[in-house]
């Protein structure tokens, strides 16, 4: 079932539910006012955590399958750039009275071209005016370029404790093919001094289902990866984005991509090759051995609230200094230069927001929470519904009645 069949599915059952319950507007209000429960409570309880994720929207060039907001620029306003992104987060931080940020992701774009006094300076600011534990998950994107590999030690002084680096491929031909601007003997170094730097907490970044990749070949890269590599892999599969270089080739017939079928079969050898490797599946694309897991990922997955930083980042948090109680998904302005205008002026480039209703957070709750190996507890749920149990929620659907009784035959 596609994301979007899967999605419709559940809808369908979370307004069913709602309605046949004449819950027809569950409005935040109602929800805080379910009988028995404390007149001010909200679901999920108000929260005064969240993760943030910074976003660095520049890069050296533009890699051949990349649809992500990101800018290539060789002049890049350092100054206007570190104050708009500590403008912008203090903005935030009071937008939502968070008062703990259990995590920080700067990604990108290429976050490891940014100066590491702009890294150290956001995260002066969350210091600042936030609680950041001493041990709280800090990760840095690295493309393994020399000029990602000099900085490494650099980043590590500023705060980061945890190199996400972009290895893609260990295959110079696929790599140039990619657009990418460094070579398999780049990310080889790259991973090895990220590890002497931060032993047990890299993780590398490998795409498969590239055009003309076989299966024995990437068999064979993905072994020889896990000879190098740390104790965290994120694998993904090479999605064809309209408008991308890639996707022209590919249409013009230039290049080929592998069928479903091949994919399919990475997918599942990538998963054995790792699981004979130790390493634990805890999400669809993600693996860890030696308990390596990305907590600030797994936030998101536990639909925990997360603030966005920098031009085009995402957020989803209750915006409690604004006096509202419901949480709101938002969204940054893209373009850079126009992000920090905004920025200047009114102290965030926040471009839309959306007030999410019950059953959109529900939505992601489920959508977010199956994507984990763990899966959705009872408990979990309960923190979003407490009057609804999963199993009222879906129990009825006959789609789940149909893969329950797969599951049971198989
Ligand atoms: C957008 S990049 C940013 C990090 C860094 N600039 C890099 O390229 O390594 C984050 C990750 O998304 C993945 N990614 C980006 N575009 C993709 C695509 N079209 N298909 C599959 N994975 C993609 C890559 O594995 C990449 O490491
Ligand atoms: S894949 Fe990474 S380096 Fe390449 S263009 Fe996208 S964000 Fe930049």
């Amino acid at each position: 079932m596609s994301l979007a069949a899967a999605l419709a599915v559940v809808r369908r059952r979370l307004l069913g539910f709602v309605q046949f319950r004449a819950l027809s507007e569950v409005t935040c209000r109602e929800i805080r006012s379910s009988p028995g429960d404390d007149d001010r409570a909200t679901y999920p309880p108000h929260s005064e955590e969240a993760s943030l994720y910074v976003h660095w929207p520049y890069c050296l060039r533009r890699c051949s399958y990349c649809n992500f907001n990101k800018y290539i620029s060789r002049a890049v306003n350092h100054n206007a750039m570190d104050a708009c992104l500590q403008r912008e987060l203090e903005t935030l931080l009071r937008v939502s009275q968070v008062s703990r940020i259990n995590s920080v992701f700067f990604g990108g774009g290429t976050p490891s071209l940014a100066p590491p006094s702009t890294i150290a300076a956001v995260l002066e600011t969350v210091a600042k005016h936030a609680a950041l534990q001493g041990d709280a998950e800090v990760t840095l994107e690295v493309n393994p370029t020399p000029i990602g590999m000099a900085k490494l030690a650099d980043f590590l002084h500023a705060g980061v404790n945890r190199f996400s680096i972009g290895v893609q491929a260990l295959n110079d031909e696929d790599l140039r093919v990619l657009g990418r601007d460094h070579n398999s003997q780049h990310a080889l170094h790259t991973v090895d001094e990220a590890r002497q730097l931060c032993p047990g907490r890299v993780s590398v970044d490998v795409i498969f289902g590239r055009p003309g990749q076989t299966l024995a070949c990437w068999e064979k890269e993905l072994e020889e990866l896990l000879l190098v590599c740390d104790d965290h892999v994120s694998l993904y599969q090479l999605t064809l984005e309209r408008g991308t270089q890639l996707f022209k080739q590919v249409q013009a017939g230039q290049l080929s991509m592998p069928g479903d079928d091949v994919i399919a079969g990475m997918y599942e050898s990538a998963r054995r090759i790792l699981q004979e490797r130790g390493f634990l599946q805890y999400e669809v694309s993600n693996f860890a051995r030696k308990g390596a897991v990305s907590s600030h990922n797994l936030g998101y997955w536990r639909a925990g609230q997360y603030l966005g930083v920098g031009p085009g980042a995402h957020g989803r948090f209750v915006p409690q200094g604004e006096g509202r109680l419901c949480r709101e998904a938002r969204t940054q302005t893209l373009e850079p230069d126009v992000w920090m205008r905004e920025v200047q002026r009114w102290g965030h480039g926040t471009r839309r927001r959306v007030e999410l209703s019950h059953t959109e957070l529900l939505e992601e709750v489920l959508v977010m929470g199956l994507r984990m190996t763990e899966g959705i507890s009872h408990q979990h749920w309960r923190q979003f519904s407490p009057r609804a149990e999963l199993q009222q929620v879906l129990g009825e659907s006959a789609e789940v009645l149909e893969l329950q009784e797969r599951a049971c035959s198989s």
